[in-house]
């Protein structure tokens, strides 16, 4: 489903505060200026040796009063927690979260090369830091999020909004990154996995799946991608969908696909294409079991 980006939506943007994870640089970076142009306060969230690249970007604002950084790992809990109170003692109130930070591996995960002595294979510790920042620190974001953020739903749909940083290895595997692609297809199931609860409390929580976008995880091969004539974005390119699809009202449970000249909504369209995909009697089925979660008040949990 093409989308097309309403540029009006930024005037919603002022006044806002609005918490970005993984802010000094990238598309991160790019997300901040286009916040704080258009009005709104930002944090800047990131790692303790990224201080003074946000303290840069933060010099370069159209606003750079109404910015502040704050030094948090996202898979650090307790880190995590101070960084939104400390946010909300500054500006009052965090309206929009983008969980933007995100790390790739710097070797294949599955190197079958990488054993001992003994031809043991050895244990892939990057991985799990990968799966560790994008998945569980997203889910921390997303918890928090919904904590500092939860209101009664609004009919005409909720200001306070949760964006989640996918990607087009959400949805696809070819690329082989392992640890990369299991991640942000798990940010996926995050996406549509918080959708009730998101509904019950008055937030919206919505995706962006960007392609290649040249930052620091992509400078390894960004120049040849350029030369071979593919699609590509631009930091700001990505920045601008995020912030109008976390302001856009009427965006509930959306992924956007961003492709230099290519965006297209992929969950939407996705449930649509269930009966071609599955069948008409497994669409069916599929159904009328959600129906049955419903009707007994939610999957019930096992004990332990
Ligand atoms: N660049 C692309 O082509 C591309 C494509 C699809 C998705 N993405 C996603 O976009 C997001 C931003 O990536 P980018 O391309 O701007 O890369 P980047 O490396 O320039 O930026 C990532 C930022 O996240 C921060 N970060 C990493 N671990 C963190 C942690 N534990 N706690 C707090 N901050 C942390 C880094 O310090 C850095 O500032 C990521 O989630 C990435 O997976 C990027």
């Amino acid at each position: 489903m093409a989308v097309n980006l309403d540029q009006a939506l930024f005037s919603q943007s002022t006044g806002k505060t609005v918490l970005i994870t993984g802010a000094a640089r990238g598309i991160g970076a790019a997300t901040v200026r286009q916040f704080n142009n258009h009005g709104a306060n930002v944090i800047l969230a990131d790692l303790t040796p990224l201080k003074d690249a946000a303290e840069e970007v933060i010099r370069t604002l159209a606003h750079p009063d109404r910015a502040i950084f704050i030094s948090v790992n996202i898979v650090n809990w307790a880190e995590l927690t101070a960084c939104f109170e400390e946010a909300i003692t500054k500006f009052g109130s965090v309206d929009i979260v983008i969980a933007n930070a995100g790390i790739m591996e710097s070797h294949p995960v599955l190197d079958l090369d990488a054993v001992d002595e003994n031809g043991r294979l050895l244990e892939n510790e990057e991985a799990g830091r990968v799966i560790d920042v994008n998945l569980k620190g997203t889910l921390n974001t997303l918890r928090l999020g919904l904590h500092y953020m939860k209101s009664k739903p609004e009919p005409k749909g909720s200001t306070k909004s949760i964006l989640l940083v996918a990607s087009t290895s959400s949805y696809f595997g070819g690329t082989g990154v392992t640890a990369y692609i299991a991640s942000k297809h798990g940010v996926l199931g995050l996406l549509r996995a918080s959708q009730i609860v998101a509904r019950e409390n008055g937030v919206r929580i919505n995706a962006i799946a960007p392609f290649l976008t040249p930052t620091h995880i992509t400078a390894g091969f960004a120049k040849r991608w350029d030369e071979a004539g593919l699609e590509k974005n631009t930091p700001d390119r990505v920045a601008e969908a995020i912030a109008l699809v976390a302001l856009d009202p009427e965006r509930q449970g959306n992924c956007v696909l961003v492709a230099g000249k290519y965006l297209r909504e992929l969950e939407d369209s996705r449930t649509k294409l269930f009966p071609s995909w599955l069948g008409e009697d497994v669409t069916g089925f599929m159904a009328k079991a959600m129906q049955f979660f419903v009707s007994i008040g939610g999957y019930v949990l096992p004990k332990y």
